[in-house]
Protein backbone atom coordinates (compact mmCIF):
# COMPACT_ATOMS: atom_id res chain seq x y z
CA UNK A 1 0.00 0.00 0.00
CA UNK A 2 1.02 3.16 -0.84
CA UNK A 3 2.42 5.94 1.91
CA UNK A 4 -1.04 7.65 2.97
CA UNK A 5 -1.00 11.24 4.30
CA UNK A 6 -4.36 11.17 7.07
CA UNK A 7 -5.51 14.02 9.07
CA UNK A 8 -7.23 13.80 12.70
CA UNK A 9 -9.34 16.52 14.49
CA UNK A 10 -11.22 16.69 17.56
CA UNK A 11 -14.70 18.64 17.53
CA UNK A 12 -17.22 19.70 19.72
CA UNK A 13 -17.12 19.01 23.95
CA UNK A 14 -14.21 17.34 25.05
CA UNK A 15 -14.41 14.22 27.29
CA UNK A 16 -12.09 12.05 28.65
CA UNK A 17 -10.35 9.44 26.45
CA UNK A 18 -9.70 11.87 23.45
CA UNK A 19 -6.02 11.66 23.81
CA UNK A 20 -6.23 7.78 24.07
CA UNK A 21 -7.53 7.78 20.54
CA UNK A 22 -5.81 9.92 19.08
CA UNK A 23 -2.33 8.21 20.38
CA UNK A 24 -3.83 4.68 18.97
CA UNK A 25 -4.51 6.45 15.21
CA UNK A 26 -0.66 8.25 15.45
CA UNK A 27 0.68 4.67 16.56
CA UNK A 28 -1.18 2.33 14.20
CA UNK A 29 -0.74 4.67 11.27
CA UNK A 30 2.52 5.17 11.69
CA UNK A 31 3.67 1.84 13.14
CA UNK A 32 2.49 -0.92 10.96
CA UNK A 33 1.50 1.21 7.85
CA UNK A 34 3.85 3.92 7.69
CA UNK A 35 1.98 6.87 7.43
CA UNK A 36 1.80 10.48 7.81
CA UNK A 37 -0.46 12.13 10.11
CA UNK A 38 -1.46 15.83 10.71
CA UNK A 39 -2.96 16.70 13.36
CA UNK A 40 -5.60 19.86 13.47
CA UNK A 41 -5.45 22.42 15.85
CA UNK A 42 -9.19 23.16 17.72
CA UNK A 43 -11.86 21.05 15.15
CA UNK A 44 -12.78 22.50 12.11
CA UNK A 45 -11.54 26.26 13.07
CA UNK A 46 -8.10 24.77 12.77
CA UNK A 47 -8.70 23.46 9.29
CA UNK A 48 -10.23 26.22 7.95
CA UNK A 49 -7.47 28.67 9.59
CA UNK A 50 -4.45 26.47 8.42
CA UNK A 51 -3.43 25.17 11.78
CA UNK A 52 -2.48 21.07 11.49
CA UNK A 53 1.17 20.02 12.66
CA UNK A 54 2.60 16.22 11.98
CA UNK A 55 2.09 14.37 14.76
CA UNK A 56 5.29 11.51 15.31
CA UNK A 57 5.45 8.90 17.93
CA UNK A 58 7.24 11.47 20.08
CA UNK A 59 3.99 13.51 19.96
CA UNK A 60 1.70 10.88 21.52
CA UNK A 61 4.16 9.43 24.20
CA UNK A 62 3.13 9.35 28.13
CA UNK A 63 -1.12 11.03 26.94
CA UNK A 64 -2.67 7.48 26.89
CA UNK A 65 -4.01 8.64 30.77
CA UNK A 66 -4.39 12.47 30.07
CA UNK A 67 -7.97 13.55 30.13
CA UNK A 68 -8.94 16.86 27.20
CA UNK A 69 -7.17 16.63 24.03
CA UNK A 70 -3.57 17.64 22.84
CA UNK A 71 -5.26 18.74 19.93
CA UNK A 72 -7.96 21.32 21.11
CA UNK A 73 -11.57 21.63 20.30
CA UNK A 74 -14.30 23.29 19.77
CA UNK A 75 -18.25 23.15 20.26
CA UNK A 76 -19.07 26.39 18.65
CA UNK A 77 -17.47 25.29 15.34
CA UNK A 78 -20.22 24.19 12.65
CA UNK A 79 -18.64 25.18 8.87
CA UNK A 80 -22.24 25.03 7.86
CA UNK A 81 -22.76 27.65 10.09
CA UNK A 82 -19.80 29.42 10.48
CA UNK A 83 -19.68 33.12 12.08
CA UNK A 84 -17.77 35.68 10.87
CA UNK A 85 -16.83 39.73 11.51
CA UNK A 86 -17.53 41.80 8.45
CA UNK A 87 -17.57 45.89 8.84
CA UNK A 88 -18.32 45.36 12.33
CA UNK A 89 -21.07 42.62 12.20
CA UNK A 90 -21.37 38.96 12.63
CA UNK A 91 -22.34 37.01 9.91
CA UNK A 92 -23.45 33.27 9.50
CA UNK A 93 -22.07 32.21 6.01
CA UNK A 94 -21.92 28.28 4.78
CA UNK A 95 -17.65 27.44 4.78
CA UNK A 96 -18.22 24.09 4.06
CA UNK A 97 -16.51 24.77 0.40
CA UNK A 98 -13.81 25.56 2.31
CA UNK A 99 -13.08 22.80 4.45
CA UNK A 100 -13.27 20.75 1.69
CA UNK A 101 -10.78 22.89 0.08
CA UNK A 102 -8.21 22.51 2.66
CA UNK A 103 -8.65 18.80 2.69
CA UNK A 104 -7.83 18.76 -0.89
CA UNK A 105 -4.91 21.44 -0.28
CA UNK A 106 -3.27 19.73 2.84
CA UNK A 107 -3.50 16.80 0.29
CA UNK A 108 -5.28 14.12 2.63
CA UNK A 109 -6.20 10.79 1.86
CA UNK A 110 -8.83 10.24 5.08
CA UNK A 111 -9.63 12.92 7.84
CA UNK A 112 -10.58 10.89 11.31
CA UNK A 113 -13.31 13.24 13.26
CA UNK A 114 -13.34 12.32 16.64
CA UNK A 115 -16.65 13.66 17.61
CA UNK A 116 -20.05 13.91 19.32
CA UNK A 117 -23.25 13.90 17.91
CA UNK A 118 -22.67 17.30 16.26
CA UNK A 119 -19.59 17.14 14.84
CA UNK A 120 -20.30 13.20 13.51
CA UNK A 121 -23.08 15.48 11.73
CA UNK A 122 -21.05 17.77 10.65
CA UNK A 123 -18.62 14.74 9.11
CA UNK A 124 -21.70 13.07 7.43
CA UNK A 125 -22.34 16.47 5.66
CA UNK A 126 -18.64 16.84 4.60
CA UNK A 127 -18.79 13.03 3.62
CA UNK A 128 -21.52 13.73 1.24
CA UNK A 129 -19.84 16.32 -0.85
CA UNK A 130 -16.87 14.12 -1.09
CA UNK A 131 -14.63 14.31 1.91
CA UNK A 132 -12.74 11.33 2.82
CA UNK A 133 -14.34 10.93 6.15
CA UNK A 134 -13.83 8.43 9.03
CA UNK A 135 -15.94 9.31 12.15
CA UNK A 136 -15.42 8.19 15.81
CA UNK A 137 -17.97 8.69 18.40
CA UNK A 138 -16.96 10.18 21.42
CA UNK A 139 -19.25 11.65 24.28
CA UNK A 140 -20.03 11.80 27.88
CA UNK A 141 -23.61 12.01 26.96
CA UNK A 142 -23.61 8.58 25.45
CA UNK A 143 -26.11 9.08 23.02
CA UNK A 144 -24.71 8.26 18.98
CA UNK A 145 -27.60 5.17 18.49
CA UNK A 146 -24.82 3.50 16.00
CA UNK A 147 -22.50 2.53 18.98
CA UNK A 148 -23.75 0.69 22.33
CA UNK A 149 -21.52 3.03 23.83
CA UNK A 150 -19.15 6.21 23.43
CA UNK A 151 -15.97 6.43 25.25
CA UNK A 152 -15.92 9.06 27.79
CA UNK A 153 -19.54 7.91 29.10
CA UNK A 154 -17.89 5.81 32.09
CA UNK A 155 -15.12 7.91 32.95
CA UNK A 156 -18.44 10.72 33.33
CA UNK A 157 -20.56 7.76 35.10
CA UNK A 158 -17.71 6.78 37.39
CA UNK A 159 -17.24 10.73 38.57
CA UNK A 160 -21.13 11.38 38.98
CA UNK A 161 -21.60 8.16 41.37
CA UNK A 162 -17.95 8.50 43.41
CA UNK A 163 -20.02 11.96 43.81
CA UNK A 164 -23.20 10.27 44.93
CA UNK A 165 -21.40 8.35 47.35
CA UNK A 166 -19.99 10.89 49.02
CA UNK A 167 -22.81 13.07 49.08
CA UNK A 168 -24.83 10.13 50.69
CA UNK A 169 -22.89 10.40 54.30
CA UNK A 170 -23.05 14.09 54.19
CA UNK A 171 -26.94 13.95 53.04
CA UNK A 172 -27.42 11.02 56.72
CA UNK A 173 -25.96 13.45 58.95
CA UNK A 174 -27.50 16.26 58.31
CA UNK A 175 -30.83 14.38 57.70
CA UNK A 176 -30.65 16.35 53.97
CA UNK A 177 -32.48 16.06 50.93
CA UNK A 178 -29.12 16.31 48.31
CA UNK A 179 -29.93 17.10 44.77
CA UNK A 180 -27.15 15.87 42.21
CA UNK A 181 -27.63 18.08 38.68
CA UNK A 182 -25.53 15.65 35.61
CA UNK A 183 -25.19 16.61 32.41
CA UNK A 184 -25.92 14.39 29.34
CA UNK A 185 -28.19 17.13 27.40
CA UNK A 186 -30.93 15.31 26.27
CA UNK A 187 -30.27 12.14 27.12
CA UNK A 188 -30.59 10.41 31.09
CA UNK A 189 -28.03 8.36 30.85
CA UNK A 190 -25.35 9.48 33.13
CA UNK A 191 -27.72 10.15 35.81
CA UNK A 192 -29.45 7.05 35.70
CA UNK A 193 -26.44 4.45 35.70
CA UNK A 194 -24.48 6.78 37.97
CA UNK A 195 -28.29 7.06 40.20
CA UNK A 196 -28.43 2.94 39.87
CA UNK A 197 -24.47 2.58 40.87
CA UNK A 198 -25.01 5.22 43.46
CA UNK A 199 -28.65 4.00 45.30
CA UNK A 200 -30.23 7.23 44.39
CA UNK A 201 -33.53 7.31 45.66
CA UNK A 202 -34.83 9.38 42.77
CA UNK A 203 -33.39 10.11 39.49
CA UNK A 204 -35.18 12.55 36.98
CA UNK A 205 -34.31 12.24 33.40
CA UNK A 206 -35.55 13.94 29.88
CA UNK A 207 -37.00 10.83 29.24
CA UNK A 208 -39.74 10.88 31.63
CA UNK A 209 -41.08 14.03 32.41
CA UNK A 210 -41.52 13.96 36.09
CA UNK A 211 -43.70 15.14 38.88
CA UNK A 212 -42.89 17.14 41.72
CA UNK A 213 -45.46 15.95 44.15
CA UNK A 214 -44.50 11.79 43.35
CA UNK A 215 -40.67 13.24 44.03
CA UNK A 216 -42.09 14.72 47.25
CA UNK A 217 -43.62 11.30 48.35
CA UNK A 218 -41.14 9.49 47.56
CA UNK A 219 -38.97 11.53 49.83
CA UNK A 220 -41.72 11.45 52.64
CA UNK A 221 -42.37 7.58 52.05
CA UNK A 222 -38.93 7.15 53.13
CA UNK A 223 -38.93 9.50 56.42
CA UNK A 224 -41.62 7.52 57.46
CA UNK A 225 -38.97 4.64 57.25
CA UNK A 226 -36.64 6.61 59.42
CA UNK A 227 -34.78 7.34 56.42
CA UNK A 228 -34.83 11.10 56.87
CA UNK A 229 -32.45 11.83 53.89
CA UNK A 230 -32.68 11.45 50.20
CA UNK A 231 -30.81 11.75 47.00
CA UNK A 232 -32.20 12.95 44.34
CA UNK A 233 -30.15 12.85 41.09
CA UNK A 234 -31.47 15.36 38.17
CA UNK A 235 -30.22 15.20 34.78
CA UNK A 236 -29.56 18.72 33.15
CA UNK A 237 -31.92 18.23 30.29
CA UNK A 238 -34.92 17.29 32.96
CA UNK A 239 -38.07 18.92 33.10
CA UNK A 240 -41.54 18.41 34.88
CA UNK A 241 -44.86 17.02 32.76
CA UNK A 242 -46.15 20.03 30.74
CA UNK A 243 -42.94 21.83 31.41
CA UNK A 244 -39.57 23.23 29.89
CA UNK A 245 -36.19 22.54 29.95
CA UNK A 246 -33.91 24.98 32.02
CA UNK A 247 -30.86 26.63 29.94
CA UNK A 248 -28.18 28.63 30.88
CA UNK A 249 -27.73 30.14 27.53
CA UNK A 250 -29.78 30.47 24.97
CA UNK A 251 -28.34 28.65 21.41
CA UNK A 252 -26.39 30.42 18.73
CA UNK A 253 -25.12 30.41 15.28
CA UNK A 254 -23.51 27.01 15.05
CA UNK A 255 -23.73 25.92 18.99
CA UNK A 256 -26.45 24.57 20.99
CA UNK A 257 -28.53 26.22 23.64
CA UNK A 258 -26.55 25.27 27.26
CA UNK A 259 -28.49 23.80 29.18
CA UNK A 260 -28.37 23.75 33.15
CA UNK A 261 -30.36 25.45 36.63
CA UNK A 262 -32.96 22.79 36.81
CA UNK A 263 -31.05 20.95 39.94
CA UNK A 264 -31.43 24.31 41.86
CA UNK A 265 -35.27 25.31 40.66
CA UNK A 266 -36.13 21.42 42.07
CA UNK A 267 -33.76 21.70 45.00
CA UNK A 268 -35.85 24.74 46.10
CA UNK A 269 -39.18 23.55 45.05
CA UNK A 270 -38.40 20.99 47.46
CA UNK A 271 -37.17 22.93 49.72
CA UNK A 272 -40.63 24.43 50.12
CA UNK A 273 -42.56 21.39 49.51
CA UNK A 274 -41.11 19.51 52.17
CA UNK A 275 -39.83 21.65 54.63
CA UNK A 276 -36.39 19.52 54.51
CA UNK A 277 -33.23 21.27 54.52
CA UNK A 278 -32.17 20.68 50.64
CA UNK A 279 -28.98 21.42 49.26
CA UNK A 280 -27.74 21.20 45.04
CA UNK A 281 -24.73 20.17 43.88
CA UNK A 282 -24.37 20.33 39.88
CA UNK A 283 -21.32 18.10 39.16
CA UNK A 284 -21.15 20.58 35.66
CA UNK A 285 -17.70 20.32 33.60
CA UNK A 286 -15.40 17.73 36.16
CA UNK A 287 -17.67 15.20 34.75
CA UNK A 288 -15.43 15.72 31.10
CA UNK A 289 -12.33 15.66 32.97
CA UNK A 290 -9.85 13.70 34.60
CA UNK A 291 -7.97 10.79 33.67
CA UNK A 292 -9.91 8.34 31.55
CA UNK A 293 -10.83 4.85 33.13
CA UNK A 294 -9.27 1.67 31.88
CA UNK A 295 -12.83 1.10 30.04
CA UNK A 296 -12.75 4.58 28.06
CA UNK A 297 -8.63 3.90 27.45
CA UNK A 298 -9.45 1.16 25.88
CA UNK A 299 -12.65 1.47 23.59
CA UNK A 300 -10.79 4.49 22.44
CA UNK A 301 -7.88 3.09 21.52
CA UNK A 302 -9.63 0.25 19.90
CA UNK A 303 -11.93 2.53 18.02
CA UNK A 304 -8.89 4.38 17.03
CA UNK A 305 -7.36 1.56 15.77
CA UNK A 306 -10.52 0.57 14.20
CA UNK A 307 -10.37 4.02 12.00
CA UNK A 308 -6.94 3.48 10.75
CA UNK A 309 -7.96 0.35 9.44
CA UNK A 310 -11.09 1.76 7.66
CA UNK A 311 -9.20 4.00 5.77
CA UNK A 312 -6.32 1.22 4.75
CA UNK A 313 -9.36 -0.31 3.43
CA UNK A 314 -10.98 2.09 1.67
CA UNK A 315 -14.36 2.48 4.06
CA UNK A 316 -14.75 6.00 3.84
CA UNK A 317 -18.14 7.54 5.03
CA UNK A 318 -18.03 5.30 7.76
CA UNK A 319 -17.94 5.98 12.03
CA UNK A 320 -16.36 2.75 14.04
CA UNK A 321 -18.98 1.73 17.00
CA UNK A 322 -18.56 -0.95 19.73
CA UNK A 323 -21.81 -3.52 19.03
CA UNK A 324 -21.83 -6.38 21.90
CA UNK A 325 -18.06 -7.52 21.88
CA UNK A 326 -16.59 -6.58 18.83
CA UNK A 327 -15.59 -3.04 16.68
CA UNK A 328 -16.76 -2.43 13.88
CA UNK A 329 -17.72 0.26 11.34
CA UNK A 330 -20.92 1.82 10.02
CA UNK A 331 -22.38 4.13 7.42
CA UNK A 332 -21.56 7.76 8.94
CA UNK A 333 -25.27 8.29 7.59
CA UNK A 334 -26.80 5.93 9.66
CA UNK A 335 -24.87 6.66 12.63
CA UNK A 336 -26.39 10.23 13.06
CA UNK A 337 -29.87 9.75 12.10
CA UNK A 338 -31.33 9.33 15.54
CA UNK A 339 -30.17 10.42 19.00
CA UNK A 340 -29.74 7.38 21.34
CA UNK A 341 -32.00 8.11 24.17
CA UNK A 342 -32.84 6.10 27.17
CA UNK A 343 -35.71 3.83 26.44
CA UNK A 344 -38.41 4.46 29.12
CA UNK A 345 -39.79 1.45 29.19
CA UNK A 346 -36.09 -0.75 28.89
CA UNK A 347 -34.26 -2.74 31.09
CA UNK A 348 -32.65 -0.30 32.85
CA UNK A 349 -35.85 1.53 33.79
CA UNK A 350 -37.51 -1.69 34.77
CA UNK A 351 -34.19 -2.17 37.10
CA UNK A 352 -34.31 1.28 38.77
CA UNK A 353 -37.85 0.87 39.64
CA UNK A 354 -37.40 -2.36 40.78
CA UNK A 355 -35.13 -1.30 43.34
CA UNK A 356 -37.84 1.19 44.20
CA UNK A 357 -36.31 4.25 42.55
CA UNK A 358 -38.16 6.64 41.73
CA UNK A 359 -38.50 8.47 38.22
CA UNK A 360 -40.19 10.71 39.40
CA UNK A 361 -43.61 9.98 37.44
CA UNK A 362 -44.55 7.14 40.27
CA UNK A 363 -43.17 7.33 43.99
CA UNK A 364 -41.03 4.38 45.03
CA UNK A 365 -42.45 1.76 47.09
CA UNK A 366 -44.16 2.66 50.80
CA UNK A 367 -43.11 -1.25 51.79
CA UNK A 368 -40.41 -0.66 54.17
CA UNK A 369 -38.70 -4.12 52.93
CA UNK A 370 -38.17 -2.99 49.52
CA UNK A 371 -36.50 0.11 47.72
CA UNK A 372 -32.90 1.22 48.54
CA UNK A 373 -32.24 2.27 51.96
O1 LIG B 1 -22.14 17.16 25.10
C1 LIG B 1 -21.30 17.17 26.21
C2 LIG B 1 -21.73 18.21 27.21
O2 LIG B 1 -20.87 18.14 28.33
C3 LIG B 1 -23.19 18.12 27.65
O3 LIG B 1 -23.41 17.08 28.57
C4 LIG B 1 -23.41 19.50 28.19
O4 LIG B 1 -24.78 19.87 28.10
C5 LIG B 1 -22.59 20.35 27.26
O5 LIG B 1 -21.63 19.51 26.66
C6 LIG B 1 -21.90 21.51 27.94
O6 LIG B 1 -21.30 22.29 26.98
P1 LIG B 1 -20.25 23.43 27.33
O7 LIG B 1 -18.91 22.78 27.49
O8 LIG B 1 -20.31 24.34 26.14
O9 LIG B 1 -20.68 24.11 28.59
Amino acid sequence: MSRLRIGVLTGGGDCPGLNAVIRAVVLSAHGGLGWEVLGVQDGFDGLLHDRARALGREDVRGILTLGGTILGTSNRGNPFAWPVVRNGRTEVVDASGEVIERIRALALDALIVIGGDGTLRIGERLSQMGAPIVGIPKTIDNDISATDITFGFDTARVTATEAIDKLHSTAESHHRVMVVETMGRNAGWIALESGIAGGANSVLIPEIPYRLEVVVETIEARATRGRPFSIVVVAEGAHPVGGTQVYREPGGPGRLPRLGGIGQQVADALAEATGRETRCTVLGHLQRGGTPTPFDRLLATRFGVRAVECVAAGRLGTMVALRGPSVIDVPLADAVAEPKRVPPDGELVRAARELGISMGDVAGPADPAAGLL
